[in-house]
């Protein structure tokens, strides 16, 4: 595998190379990432463990509605925690930033995804929407007068950001829903400490769902475009979301997105993302485009080995990377630019 030197650093310039050049590069960075065979399915969730681990698909989706795929881009697999950025980014569009800040918080736990200590240390904060401690009290706050309709609300907001009604894998949901113990056991270390007040084990029902809808790696594209494009879907033209919410969750992502290698990611790869475990990532470059991959085998943290390096390869190849600058000409040398006139 090439080395990281080797991938061609291209620096942000506002928009992305013309249709042909990220074609190409989509290609090319599937076809990079796919050398490896690192990683191991996840197995706690059965179901996930039946599934293929060679499948691999990566989708780019530019905020002017072009879509680039390459590989297993439109073969379906559950959402799992990808979900959590959008029910919150749908929280806080109904309840506002300072709620959901105060109720669930954006700081960085520094504890993997279904962590209690990190529950019982924050004196039973949740910490952030992107842990699962979280994401349960942020499905509870989703504005409804039954279950039913909170589902309904959820599936219908996920769907408005892909651009088509995503539908529920049964067999994950119930596969997780039987051996969900954990989950059910943070739902109520949260009803405990007062973080959510009626019915825990109803919010884990809905999160679980949630965790299950069936997306492709272009629907985690466009999903992802959508955040991009302050918060209007470039494919449907349907605004989701106000524009300081697809912000206040990007900022969030950045700081959580991918639990306690958040750091190591946004080192690596320089733009918010949110990973889940059947392998999917979705990646968001702000005013650019979504990036959504697909390789069911995961690191240690639960990410995508294939995912991280096709996406990493991105970032870099299409000029994304927030933090990459290079100095402009502008001289002569010294230089101090004047007031126009
Ligand atoms: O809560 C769970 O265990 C799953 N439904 C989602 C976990 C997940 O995707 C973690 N992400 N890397």
């Amino acid at each position: 595998m090439a080395e990281l030197d080797d991938i061609p650093q291209h620096v942000s310039t506002g928009t992305l190379p013309g249709w042909d050049a990220v074609e190409n590069l989509v290609r090319e960075a599937h076809a990079y990432a796919r050398e490896t065979g690192d990683g191991d399915i996840a197995t706690y969730i059965p179901r996930l463990a039946q599934v293929d681990p060679e499948l691999f698909g990566v989708s780019v989706a530019e905020v002017d509605g072009a879509v680039h795929a390459a590989g297993d881009a439109e073969v379906l697999f559950s959402i799992q925690s990808i979900s959590k950025a959008f029910v919150y980014a749908l929280v806080c569009e109904e309840l506002g930033h300072e709620v959901v800040r105060e109720r669930i918080g954006v700081d960085n736990t520094g504890l993997p995804f279904n962590s209690v200590i990190a529950i019982e240390l924050a004196d039973g904060h949740p910490g952030n929407p992107m842990v699962n401690a979280g994401a349960i009290a942020t499905t509870a706050l989703v504005p409804a007068a039954s279950a039913d309709e909170r589902w309904a609300r959820i599936q219908a907001g996920l769907s408005a950001f892909a651009g088509r009604r995503l539908e529920l894998d049964g067999e994950v949901y119930t596969s997780e829903a039987d051996t969900n113990q954990r989950n059910r056991a943070i739902g109520t270390l949260l009803q405990a400490y007062g973080r959510i007040e009626a019915d825990p084990l109803g919010a884990v029902d809905a999160y679980t769902r949630q965790c299950s809808l069936l997306v492709t790696a272009t629907d985690l594209a466009v999903m992802g475009a959508t955040l991009a494009d302050g918060g209007v879907n470039p494919v449907t033209g349907e605004r989701v979301v106000a524009a300081d919410v697809a912000r206040d969750t990007l900022a969030v992502l950045a700081a959580a997105g991918l639990y306690e290698r958040s750091g190591e990611w946004l080192f690596e790869i320089g733009l918010p993302g949110k990973s889940g475990v059947a392998g999917g990532i979705m990646t968001v470059s702000p005013g650019k485009a979504g990036i959504g991959v697909f390789a069911p085998r995961l690191d240690g943290a639960g990410n995508s080995v294939r995912g991280r390096l096709a996406t990493r390869y991105l970032a870099r190849a299409l000029g994304l990377d927030i933090f990459a600058s290079e100095a402009r000409e502008h001289g002569p040398y010294p230089y101090s630019r004047e007031k126009p006139s």
